[in-house]
C-alpha cells in the first residue's frame, strides 16, 4: 500500500471516530467510503470503529469484488453507485444521526426553513422511500434522492452525505443534523414552520460561489 492509501484509509478511521465522538453516530452503524483508483476504499461490517487499523479498510472493485481481510460494509451498494454516478464526488458517509434518523422516521423531508439548507444543493433535503438496508432497491432510491442534491434521508433507516473530499462530507454531515435538530425544534412547538422562497435559496446558492466556498457547497 502507497503512502496515498494508506493516508485515505487512515482519514476514514479518523473520521470514524469523530462521528462517534461528536454524537453523529453510535456504535457500529454508519459507513465510510472514499474514491481510490478506478474502486473506492470502505469501511468493513459491524467492526466497532475502535479496534479499526488501515488494513481493515477494503478496497472494492467497481464490479463490486472485495479485496482485503474483511467483508465490506452491508453498504457497499450505494457507496459504489454514488461514486460511479457523480464522477465530481469522492466520499460518502453514511450514519443514523438521531435529529436526521427521526425526521426519517417521519418520511419528512428538510424543507427551505434556514438558509444553510442550500450546502446540499438547494432547497430541500429529500427522504427517500424506505428499502432493506443493503440492498439494490436502496442504492436505486438513495441515488434518486440525491439527484442535484449533496445529502438525503432514507426512510427508516438514516442519512448519506456526499463531498468532493471526506472533510467536506462530515462538515456537511454536521451541518445536515444540526438543520434537522432546528426542524424538529420548530415541529415540537407543534407548529411547521415558516420557509423560504426558491427565489431566496437560489440567492444564497449563488451568494456561497461568490464567497468561493465552491469547494464545500459542492452539489
Ligand atoms: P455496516 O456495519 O455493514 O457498515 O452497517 C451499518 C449500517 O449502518 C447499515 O445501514
Amino acid at each position: 500500500m502507497d503512502s496515498e492509501e494508506y493516508e485515505k484509509r487512515a482519514a476514514i478511521i479518523s473520521s470514524c471516530l469523530e462521528m462517534n465522538r461528536t454524537g453523529i453516530n453510535q456504535g457500529t452503524s454508519g459507513n465510510i467510503s472514499v474514491r481510490h483508483g478506478d474502486g473506492l476504499l470502505i469501511t468493513p461490517t459491524s467492526m466497532p470503529y475502535d479496534r479499526l487499523e488501515p488494513e481493515d479498510i477494503v478496497f472494492l472493485a467497481p464490479d463490486g469484488t472485495p479485496q482485503g481481510r474483511n467483508r465490506p460494509s452491508s453498504e457497499w451498494r450505494f457507496h459504489r453507485d454514488i461514486l460511479a454516478s457523480r464522477t465530481d464526488l469522492n466520499a460518502v458517509v453514511h450514519a443514523h444521526p438521531t435529529y436526521c434518523t427521526t425526521l426519517a422516521i417521519l418520511g419528512k423531508k428538510i424543507p427551505p426553513l434556514h438558509y444553510m439548507v442550500a450546502v446540499c444543493g438547494g432547497s430541500d433535503i429529500r427522504c427517500a422511500p424506505y428499502a432493506l438496508f443493503g440492498s439494490a432497491e436502496l442504492s436505486a432510491h438513495a441515488l434518486t434522492a440525491l439527484e442535484d442534491r449533496t445529502a438525503c434521508l432514507l426512510k427508516h433507516h438514516g442519512v448519506i452525505v456526499v463531498g468532493s473530499s471526506l472533510a467536506t462530507a462530515m462538515w456537511r454531515m454536521v451541518e445536515v443534523e444540526t438543520l434537522a435538530r432546528q426542524y424538529h425544534a420548530c415541529l415540537a412547538t407543534g407548529t411547521e414552520p415558516p420557509l423560504l422562497s426558491d427565489n431566496q435559496i437560489e440567492e444564497v446558492l449563488a451568494k456561497f460561489n461568490g464567497y468561493g466556498l465552491g469547494q464545500q457547497h459542492d452539489a
